[in-house]
C-alpha cells in the first residue's frame, strides 16, 4: 500500500471523503484549502485524509476515512499516524482533530494516537448540518476537539 498526495488534476475520492463528513460543500471547501493524502492499494484508493493549516504552527486533520471493506484493520491508525509524522516533518508544533460526541470509535482511535481532548464546541453539528446525524444510537450534536503537541516552538 502506498500513501501519497493526490495528484494535481486527480479527482478526489469524494465517496470516501463523504463517509467522514456528510456535507459535500464543507468537504470541497476543505479540499481547496488543504492537502489531500490518499492510501492506494493495487490502484484503488482505500483511505484518505485532508491536512489543513490553521496557523503557521498548527494543522488540523479533517476528513479521515477508510473504505468500508478495509475498516477495522489498522488503516485508520496508519493514516492518523502518517498525518502526525507528515505535519511534524513540515515543522508544525500542534496537530488538532475534531469529531462528534457520538463518534465512539473515532474518539478511541484519536486517543490511541496520542490526542487529548481540549474543548467541546456545543451544538456544532446541530448548528451547521440541516439533517440530524445519528451514530451508535446517539445524536451527534457537539464537536469534541482534540490536540497534541508534535514539536517545539
Ligand atoms: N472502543 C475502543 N476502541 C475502539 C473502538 C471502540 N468502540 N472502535 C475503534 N477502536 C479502536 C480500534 O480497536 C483500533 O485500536 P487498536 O489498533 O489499538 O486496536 C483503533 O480504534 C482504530 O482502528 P483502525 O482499524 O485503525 O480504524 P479504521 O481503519 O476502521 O479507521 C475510521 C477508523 C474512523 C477512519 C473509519 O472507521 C472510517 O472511515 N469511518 C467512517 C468515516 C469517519 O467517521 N471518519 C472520522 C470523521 S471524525
Amino acid at each position: 500500500m502506498e500513501m501519497r498526495n493526490l495528484y494535481p488534476n486527480e479527482v478526489p475520492p469524494m465517496d470516501l471523503l463523504l463517509l467522514a463528513d456528510p456535507s459535500e460543500e464543507l468537504v470541497k471547501a476543505y479540499l481547496e484549502r488543504g492537502a489531500c493524502i490518499v492510501a492506494e492499494l493495487h490502484g484503488q484508493i482505500i483511505g484518505v485524509y485532508v491536512l489543513l493549516e490553521l496557523t503557521a504552527e498548527a494543522v488540523e486533520i479533517v476528513n479521515v476515512a477508510v473504505a468500508e471493506p478495509y475498516q477495522g484493520k489498522g488503516l485508520g491508525k496508519r493514516l492518523v499516524n502518517h498525518a502526525i509524522d507528515h505535519a511534524r516533518s513540515q515543522g508544525y508544533v500542534t496537530i488538532e482533530i475534531g469529531t462528534g460526541n457520538s463518534g465512539i470509535g473515532q474518539l478511541a482511535l484519536y486517543q490511541k494516537c496520542g490526542f487529548r481532548i481540549t474543548t467541546i464546541d456545543q451544538d456544532f453539528f446541530t448548528r451547521n448540518y440541516p439533517e440530524a446525524i445519528y451514530e451508535n444510537g446517539i445524536q451527534c450534536r457537539d464537536m469534541i476537539r482534540l490536540s497534541q503537541t508534535i514539536g517545539i516552538k
